[in-house]
């Protein structure tokens, strides 16, 4: 009755009198924003229906509820002169997993708190266990609050390898695994997941808005004061945010993302924030019956598996953060057999597919308009890259004259709405990949300049201006 009364927003004069016995607040799972009632919207990061009610994150002490308490603090601390704090580069060491290392900056930081974020299976465990696994020398405390020991011995004995200094314990109290890691003194601590282990201070369940932020920072403090890096495993919602508050990415150093489709085998583990390092490093990942592997080369998984003379095959010379590769897109054209033609694109964002049919339709007169259309990007990964507009265009015409393209040729270059072609960014790195990988020709827009591509030698540059500029050269 006193919570409903809190909350009503019918009885707005209870609301003073009655604020001293809430037992309960309400967290937006967004953002952590917390309000004494229920809103519709979050005032803070505006999201609709995103206010869940939690017990009161009431500390012993009687602390400010709700609270994040100061991640660091020392008796000594004292205002210091930058050029007067020592330094040294030696505070990272290698993790074992090359491409790992590389997306956290050139290795793990001591001290540091990286978050590792993804739907469920998709490889958040698997890659957490081999980091102690292929690194031997390493100390590590392995907490899972969702696998007992007998499990993670039977995972660790299909990754294979193994580590003496590797410790396993299941156990979901923050407080025992904090008492834990002070006797054990790890020299990295992993924490798998943050949502299911649980502060006793607080009467909120485990993965709970309150339960995730104190975790979270108690394990933070833990990390700043011993000098421990600690890896926290975290849960992805539906809609791509890693559940829970979004105060768990501004509490951590470095957020990885691990994206893909679970049921395909590559894993794309990408940096997005990094407090030591680049955020636009990425590392491919196969997943196979022995664990997560390295894809050092992530154009290989564009090896042809079918033959040649295929239409609606075209390939991009794509940059994804920094890294350049190339990628197969298949398309399928073919006669609608309902009124409305579908179109459906598997790994491309489907408002730019369609804005590149209107183009095709309006500025380059394909009729397309009764066609249904699917596109698919090979190996199930995801792109954003707007150089690959123009080998999408071509696998579309491709597939429509059922004319195919050679297998030796790449396109990298954006289509605009007028049906002009665009230049890219990095051209030159996109060429140099192509050539590297034995590609005869490669299409750019006739804007890039002439410099940016003059100096390679072994693959024809072709350069074209509009889409039937495009079906000339290819198609003839
Ligand atoms: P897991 O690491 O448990 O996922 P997460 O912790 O992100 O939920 O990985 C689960 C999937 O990986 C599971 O579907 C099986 C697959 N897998 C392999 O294919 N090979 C392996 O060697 C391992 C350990 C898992
Ligand atoms: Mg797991």
């Amino acid at each position: 009755m006193c919570n409903f009364a809190v909350r009503c927003p019918d009885k707005p004069g209870m609301t003073d009198v009655m604020a001293t016995k809430i037992k309960t607040v309400w967290y937006c799972t967004s953002c952590g924003n917390e309000s004494s009632k229920w809103m519709g919207r979050c005032p803070a990061c505006g999201e609709w229906n995103t206010m869940v009610e939690e017990p009161r994150a009431e500390k012993a002490g009687g602390a400010a509820a709700g609270k994040t308490r100061a991640y660091i603090s020392t008796q000594d601390a004292k205002p210091t002169k930058l050029s007067e704090i020592s330094f040294s580069e030696d505070n990272r060491f290698s993790i074992g997993i090359g491409e790992l290392d590389r997306v956290l900056g050139g290795g793990m930081v001591e001290g540091s708190m990286v978050l590792i974020g993804g739907e469920p299976g998709i490889g958040k465990s698997t890659l957490s266990l081999q980091i102690p696994l292929s690194c031997k020398d390493l100390r590590t405390l392995y907490v899972s609050g969702e696998e007992s020991p007998k499990q993670i011995k039977i995972r660790a004995e299909r990754l294979g390898g193994g580590n003496d200094n590797c410790l396993i314990l299941s156990e979901t109290v923050l407080e025992n695994i904090l008492q834990h890691a002070r006797e054990v003194k790890p020299q990295l601590l992993i924490v798998d997941s943050i949502q299911t282990i649980f502060s006793e201070a607080l009467d909120s369940s485990a993965g709970s808005v309150s339960q995730v932020r104190e975790c979270a920072s108690s394990l933070l403090r833990f990390a700043k004061e011993s000098n421990t890096p600690v890896i926290l495993i975290g849960h992805i919602t539906k809609d791509g945010t890693i559940a829970g508050p979004k105060v768990l990415e501004h509490i951590v150093d470095v957020v990885l993302q691990f994206e893909g489709d679970t049921k395909g085998s590559y894993r794309i583990l990408r940096s997005i924030k990094n407090r030591f390092g680049s955020t636009d490093e990425l590392a491919v990942f196969e997943m196979t019956g022995g664990g997560l592997r390295e894809v050092s080369n992530p154009s290989e998984i564009l090896i042809p598996m079918h033959q040649d003379d295929l239409s609606g095959v075209a390939i991009s010379a794509m940059i994804d953060g920094t890294r350049p590769f190339l990628i197969e897109i298949q398309a399928l054209v073919s006669t609608a057999a309902y009124g409305t033609p579908q179109r459906s694109a598997t790994g491309f964002d489907s408002r730019r597919l369609n804005m590149l049919l209107a183009v095709l339709e309006k500025r380059a007169g394909f009729k397309l308009a009764a066609k249904d259309v699917f596109i698919n990007i090979a190996g199930g990964l995801r792109i954003a890259d707007p150089a690959c507009d123009l080998a999408i265009v071509a696998s579309i015409l491709s597939s429509n004259f059922d004319l195919y393209i050679s297998p030796k040729v790449c396109f990298a270059a954006e289509v605009g709405l007028s049906g002009e072609i665009r230049p890219v960014t990095q051209v030159e790195r996109r060429i140099a990949e192509a050539e590297k990988l034995g590609f005869e020709e490669i299409y750019v827009s006739s804007f890039n300049k002439e410099s940016s591509f003059s100096g390679h030698k072994g693959i024809k540059v072709t350069t074209i201006s509009s889409i039937a500029d495009l079906c000339k050269k290819l198609f003839g």
